[in-house]
């Protein structure tokens, strides 16, 4: 819908942010010490917090600052009949093949040429596709075997659909209106990679919308449209997003419409998010199979519709990639007070985004520092996640706080015993400002939550 951006892909930048991620405690291998287990991650102090972020900042928008949308926390494990009735015992399945020349496995469908192995180059050497279910199954209670099955859900839009009785009574709310969810979702990928893009595990912010049939079409052009503005405003630059309706050989088997939020990552546009007009398959689809009526009753009109779906389907650890990726820069500056110039890496994170919105600096280590940095840190806590560091040199502490995305700086030194005034310094512009200590807090304030 937007026209074709001039960014084009920088594929030096990944393994770039893939560095800094483990070198600043973003994101660790799982399992390391035992060697690593493949595709899973760890998210570590830094990472934890632009995750939760990234999933506060959804939150925020899509049920706080609403009056349409409510909150679910569903259950991850689930009952075979909630997967057959949705379609995904049957349909959720990618094509595998094996080469049998060196024994990988691809997704056909990923393979730039079908013919080709990427692996070892033979031609070939293929064996027929086979459909493998992406779902992880598992046993409940002591007895394996059948009967016991459960299943890790692959998606959390589910948990909405089976509770839209139960919500509908509960909670007031009437057609147009949303059910939201953040969590995890679990898919055996055949070939999970690009880092945390593609995990088996991973975290997803999904909302079911629910709305009168003959209204589906507009309130899907507005999803479209609201999520790609979501993005924008927590500072995704705009020549790196775009909007891609799917053909209709994409459609996944309950959709009649999506569209894709897609940021030009360093191996070019993939998919951040799918927003998708699902009809009335999914409710009459549990309906049908549970035996309750899914409907919802219009008093006024006298009469008795199952709704249909809009569905954004966000996934939130592939999101904090997207902004880790979007937020890194490097540039040549001059070392503050030195007339030097360095090179510095700097994450150019939103506020609301950055893992920390706030750096305590004490000027040195000396004790006489101690007591007002300590004051200052307990004044910004409340408020914000504040990072507080004493060692090194300020200005390398600077840069690890320019590489960590914290927008502002407060260095506590000797004037402050007399002025009880301090330095606030900004990420962007580097320039520096000396604020009363009293003052502080409402001097962040408008800098760090403002819209
Ligand atoms: N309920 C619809 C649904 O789940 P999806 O396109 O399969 O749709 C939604 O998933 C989002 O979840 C994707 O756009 C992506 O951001 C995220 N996601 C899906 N599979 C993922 C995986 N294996 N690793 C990380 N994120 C994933």
């Amino acid at each position: 819908m937007n026209s074709e951006p001039a960014a084009s892909a920088d594929p030096g930048l990944f393994d770039k942010v893939v560095n800094l991620c483990k070198r600043r405690g973003f994101v660790y291998p799982s399992a390391e010490i035992y060697g690593g287990f493949r595709s899973t991650y760890d998210y570590g102090p830094l990472g934890v917090l632009l995750l939760r972020n990234v999933k506060d900042a959804w939150w925020r928008s899509m049920v706080q600052l609403r009056h349409d949308v409510v909150g679910l926390d569903a259950a991850i494990l689930s009952p075979p009949a909630v997967w057959e009735a949705s379609g995904h015992l049957k349909n959720f399945t990618d094509p595998l093949v094996d080469c049998r020349n060196c024994r990988e496995r691809f997704r056909l469908d990923k393979l730039d040429d079908p013919h080709t192995c990427p692996n070892c180059g033979k031609h070939d050497t293929f064996t027929e596709a086979r459909q493998f279910n992406l779902m992880f199954k598992t046993y409940a209670g002591p007895v394996e075997g059948k009967g016991a099955e459960v299943y890790l859900r692959p998606e959390t839009a589910q948990g909405m659909f089976i509770n839209f009785k139960n919500v509908l009574e509960t909670s007031r709310k009437r057609p147009p209106f949303g059910i939201a969810q953040v969590g995890k979702s679990f898919r055996n990928e055949i070939t999970p990679g690009n880092f945390v893009f593609r995990t088996r595990e991973f975290e997803q912010m999904e909302m079911e919308y629910f709305v009168p049939p003959d209204e589906a079409e507009k309130w899907y052009q507005y999803w479209c449209q609201e999520r790609l503005d979501w993005y924008r405003s927590l500072g995704m630059p705009d020549d790196r997003l775009r909007l891609r309706p799917h053909d209709a050989d994409e459609l996944s088997h309950y959709s009649s419409g999506t569209s894709d939020v897609e940021f030009l990552f360093p191996w070019g546009w993939d998919e951040l998010e799918g927003i998708a007009n699902r009809g009335d398959y999914d409710l009459t689809a549990h309906a049908k199979a549970s035996g309750e009526r899914l409907e919802y009753f219009d008093q006024a009109a006298n009469e008795r519709y199952v709704p249909h779906v809009i569905e954004p389907a966000a996934g939130a650890t592939r999101t904090a990639m997207a902004f880790l990726m979007a937020a890194y820069d490097e540039e040549e500056v001059e070392r503050e007070g030195t007339g030097k110039g360095e090179s510095r890496v700097v994450l150019r994170f939103h506020p609301r985004i950055a893992p920390y919105k706030v750096a305590v600096l004490p000027l040195s280590k000396k004790v006489e520092l101690q007591a007002p940095a300590r004051e200052v840190l307990s004044l910004v806590q409340p408020h914000w996640m504040a990072d507080y560091d004493e060692t090194q040199a300020i200005g390398r502490r600077y840069r690890r706080q320019d590489e960590l995305g914290t927008p502002l700086c407060v260095t506590v030194d000797f004037d402050t015993l007399d002025d009880r005034a301090v330095t606030v310094r900004d990420r962007d512009s580097m320039a520096q400002e000396r604020v009363p200590i009293d003052g502080l807090v409402d001097y962040l304030r408008p800098r760090l939550d403002g819209e």
